[in-house]
């Protein structure tokens, strides 16, 4: 379903950012598997809870990108060469954009992110940080339509993705973002982008099932907030956290498993769920590089470079814009 005809069938009394919250939760409970839709994790407490999250034990991916982004920074300002400006898609609170901008002689930092005070505030600590560059924060999401700030029109873009956010989106999505960002980036543009590897579920499985049980309170919270902002009635006891590995797609799925019959209300629906059903909240796919590339050629981008770290737990890329010619 589309987001607009989601949003004809959700009530009026919400606020549009709740309708399009809610119209995407009631769809997900309708369809078969139920699933809810992942980006609605990131309220002030799953963003808290995503930060704790990014600092545990278990979970590599934060600390292996940063240990390659400041390993490696010198050598990805080598290839894509000086006086870029730096267009970071869902720049959030910027952590590992310093480690890049450090060694890149960037003409200026362009962070995109939906959440604007975080984000301003972001912005305002990296140009502090980094006196004689230019800031220019676009309070957009970056997977729909929004226009580059007419100071870095025309110049020669590198765009920043870090995290294996990429993984979040199915293989088809992730291509369509992709392509926005060749689209935004343009001829000579470059993107480095963090990507999570394919590796054993031994390591994998824990990462999105750490023992402190942070990842559950924040899979759980989810429901809590549909509680909150929807006003449903999903009794969050009933629920525990499950993580799978779904070998055949390559990613983690998290899902929130009844563990007895449930029934609940939302906007005046009643659900029922019996025991064991579960609602699939996220899918976090995981590449080999040969996916990755793949993805890369199918966007109309050249992989020039990728760094892993010693275990090959992370990998990062570098992929210039192939010449238009030569992608569809
Ligand atoms: C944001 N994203 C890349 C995280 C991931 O690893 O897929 C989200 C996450 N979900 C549970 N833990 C982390």
């Amino acid at each position: 379903m589309t987001e607009s005809v989601l949003l004809r069938l959700t009530p009026t009394r919400l606020a549009p950012e709740q309708a399009a919250f809610a119209a995407h939760v009631a769809a997900g409970l309708a369809a078969r598997p139920r699933v809810l839709p992942a980006r609605f994790f990131y309220d002030e407490t799953g963003s808290a809870l995503f930060e704790t999250i990014t600092k545990l034990p278990e979970y590599y991916p934060t600390r292996t990108e940063s240990s390659l982004l400041a390993a490696h920074g010198a050598d990805i300002a080598r290839l894509v060469g000086p006086g870029r400006a730096v267009l970071e898609f869902g720049a959030g609170s910027a952590t590992k954009t310093p480690l890049l901008l450090r060694h890149l002689a960037a003409r200026a930092y362009v962070p995109i992110d939906i959440s604007g005070p975080f984000m301003q505030a972001a912005a305002r600590a990296l140009a502090e940080a980094h006196p004689g560059l230019a800031v220019h924060p676009v309070i957009a999401d970056f997977t729909s339509a929004y226009s580059l700030p007419q100071a870095v029109r025309g110049q020669d873009l590198l765009g920043f993705f870090p995290g294996s956010t990429i993984g979040n989106f199915s293989p088809a999505e992730a291509v369509d973002l992709l392509r926005k960002f060749r689209a935004v980036l343009g001829a000579q543009g470059w993107l480095v982008i963090g990507i999570d590897t394919r590796k054993s579920p031994s390591i994998l499985v824990p990462a999105y099932d750490d023992a402190a049980g942070v990842t559950a309170r924040f899979n759980l919270n989810l429901l809590a907030r549909i509680n909150r902002e929807l006003g449903a009635s999903i009794p969050l006891d009933a629920f525990a956290h499950e993580i799978r590995w779904n070998d055949a797609e390559g990613r983690i799925e998290m899902h929130l498993r009844a563990e007895r019959a449930v029934s609940f209300t939302l906007l005046g629906q009643r659900h029922e769920m019996a025991r064991g059903e579960t609602l699939h909240t996220e899918n976090s796919y995981k590449f080999t590089y040969e996916e990755a590339s793949l993805l890369a050629r199918a966007a109309g981008f050249t992989p020039r470079a990728c760094w892993t770290d010693a275990a090959g737990l992370f990998a990062l890329h570098a992929w210039q814009a192939t010449a238009a010619a030569l992608h569809p």
